[in-house]
């Protein structure tokens, strides 16, 4: 018995890095995972590589694509049980230097992509009446100010408390929202960001190492599943101890 047998999962930004794992954790504890993304032919690659797994384009930032994904995945799988809002990109800068189309691009995709997402999969999850599970990425950068991170600190605070006023209004449906907070984790979005130098980095973590895919996807598991039944507006932090 896996612990999401039966149940229905899409994840966001999932052709790689964390998402991709958390497609891998999901299938293997059961689930039916619907990987989605803008890079179709790694998503394709990832989906095809997963038992249990299929590929879906969706950029997050579209209205209408959350509305044709969702209602495609109700009516081929007959309910939604778990949606995690992953999808994201990193953009640097200080606020004196910030360009507005940059600001605006990143809320488009890491807030705007969140709410959407929320909204779209919880007016399916009310409808079906079993309730459901919608775990956030955010960042600790949605903890801390992150030197140089002004647009992206904005849309992981805002994830972060978007979460917490869905929690308050969702529970009653039996619908728990958290958010996890990864640190400095070894995937494509840490080396674009030019934070290439992993040992320089992992010497600033209280454990010494850098977080891995699975160190997040575990957590992901466990708030998408009934392990966490009690668990809802709440924000959990796995970043090998560099916050607090
Ligand atoms: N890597 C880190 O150190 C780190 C730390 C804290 C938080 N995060 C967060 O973790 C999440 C996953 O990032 P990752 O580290 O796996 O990086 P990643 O770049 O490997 O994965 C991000 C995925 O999101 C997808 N994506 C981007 N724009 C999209 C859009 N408009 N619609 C749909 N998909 C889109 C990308 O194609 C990619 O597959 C992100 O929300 C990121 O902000 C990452």
């Amino acid at each position: 018995m896996g612990t999401l047998d039966g149940k229905v999962a899409i994840i966001t930004g999932a052709a790689r890095g964390q998402g991709a794992e958390e497609a891998r954790l999901f299938a293997g504890a059961g689930a039916h995972v619907v990987i989605t993304d803008v890079l179709d032919e790694p998503g394709e690659r990832t989906a095809g590589s997963i038992d249990g797994a299929e590929y879906l384009r969706l950029d997050v930032t579209s209205e209408e694509g959350w509305e044709r994904v969702v209602a495609d995945v109700v009516a081929r799988h007959g309910r939604l049980d778990v949606l995690v809002n992953n999808a994201g990109i990193y953009s640097g800068g200080q606020l004196v230097n910030v360009r507005t189309e940059e600001w605006d691009r990143v809320i488009a995709v890491n807030q705007t992509g969140v709410f959407l997402g929320m909204r779209t999969a919880a007016r399916a999850m009310i409808a079906a009446g079993n309730g459901g599970s919608i775990v956030n990425i955010s960042s600790i950068a949605g903890m801390m100010g992150i030197f140089g991170g002004t647009a992206y600190g904005a849309t992981k605070w805002a994830v972060r408390g978007m979460t917490k006023v869905a929690a308050k209004e969702l529970g009653r449906h039996g619908i728990r929202v958290n958010s996890i907070h990864p640190g400095y984790i070894e995937t494509d979005m840490l080396s674009e960001a030019g934070l290439d130098d992993q040992e320089r980095l992992a010497r600033t973590v209280p454990l010494r190492r850098m977080g891995t895919v699975t160190d997040i996807a575990s957590m992901a598991l466990f708030l998408a599943g009934e392990t966490a039944a009690y668990c809802t507006g709440q924000e959990f932090v796995v970043d090998g101890g560099v916050w607090g």
